[in-house]
């Protein structure tokens, strides 16, 4: 069912309620100083699995925490020494910094893709900032386009590529920078520059006093993209597109296949997204084989299949 994408002027009474639209846990398009970033919070997992719906991503790529500031940021993400003097320097700004994820973070699963690391940064567009006080907490937000478009530098951009799957689009001119954040994370220790953007790399080298080295994987996926998968295989064996249980297997359901537990049991692939991970945890915590229902492979279920196809593999 699309819904009415409103259009918001910057002014106080409209980012208070965009904050509220937030809170209730809806989509909303935010101008950052890079690009407009699609906006929700990144506590409630049902918020982040509409992201992904609303983008057509076809996997659960993990996305990057904005926060109002260090402090917050501190919340989320563990800072060590070089961390934190690149916050110190580059934030708010076009840099996100890829740091230990901290148990009591509180954030949705899916946020990371179930990583141990969190991507974080402190924008600094004036607009970003309002929104993030007002609202009072983190917001996840990808690059507010359809899954392998252009990325959105206007409010004009979102509206083409998004109309009637957001509830509101901040209207604040032009992006200023234009291109995404620069991402840089640590691999044994060594900085890495995961993808270049919006800080130039020099700028983070010097810094730092030392060369960023060059991440072992493709730059524009996280850090070691086949830990992902292996990251997220259970102990178990995972059997898929079961109707039934085998002898002894833990069944996650979906739809009318009810198994020990469901995604959804209305058959809801949004609200399945948002269990996901949570239930392959479930599932392997019971010790026995894993068998999971099929999902239909449009939308969202097209994200699922492809999570659950990697747990799957043959290790
Ligand atoms: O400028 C930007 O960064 C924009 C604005 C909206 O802030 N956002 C943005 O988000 O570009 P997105 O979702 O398009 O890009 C997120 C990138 C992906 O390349 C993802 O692989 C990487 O961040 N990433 C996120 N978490 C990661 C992690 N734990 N380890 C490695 N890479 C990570
Ligand atoms: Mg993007």
């Amino acid at each position: 069912m699309p819904e009415q994408t409103r259009l918001l002027t910057p002014e106080a009474e409209h980012v208070t309620y965009a904050a509220m639209l937030l809170a209730q846990g809806r989509l909303v398009a935010m101008p950052t100083e890079t690009v407009y970033g699609l906006a929700a919070d990144a506590r409630n997992s049902q918020a982040i699995a509409g992201i992904y719906a609303a983008k057509g991503r076809p996997s659960f790529n993990p996305l990057i925490v904005h926060a109002p500031d260090l402090a917050m940021a501190e919340t989320i993400g563990v800072f060590h020494a070089d961390a934190r003097r690149l916050a110190e320097t580059f934030w708010p700004g076009a840099l996100t910094l890829v740091v230990p994820l901290r148990q009591d973070a509180g954030i949705a699963s899916l946020v990371t893709a179930g990583l141990d690391t969190v991507a974080i940064r402190v924008p600094a567009h004036p607009v970003a900032q309002d929104l993030l006080h007002a609202f009072g907490g983190v917001v996840a937000a990808p690059s507010a386009n359809p899954s392998g478009r252009i990325s959105p530098t206007t409010a004009a951009h979102v509206m083409a590529g998004l109309d009637g799957k957001l509830a509101a689009i901040l209207d604040a001119g032009p992006s200023p920078v234009g291109v995404e954040s620069t991402i840089l994370g640590w691999q044994d220790g060594t900085p890495v520059l995961l993808r270049p953007g919006g800080i130039p790399t020099e700028a983070l080298a010097a810094c730092l006093g030392q060369p960023l080295g060059v991440p072992f994987a493709d730059p524009n996926r996280p850090a070691a993209p086949g830990m992902l998968a292996s990251h997220y295989a259970p102990g178990a064996s995972v059997r898929l597109n079961a109707e039934t249980a085998g002898p002894d297997e833990f069944l996650i359901g979906f739809g009318p296949v009810a198994g020990d537990i469901s995604l959804s049991p209305g058959g809801d692939l949004v609200e399945a997204a948002a269990h996901l991970f949570e239930a392959l945890h479930r599932a392997d915590a019971s010790g026995r084989p894993i068998a999971v229902a099929p999902i239909p492979d449009h939308g969202l279920g097209m994200a699922i299949n492809d999570r659950l196809r990697r747990a799957a593999a043959p290790r």
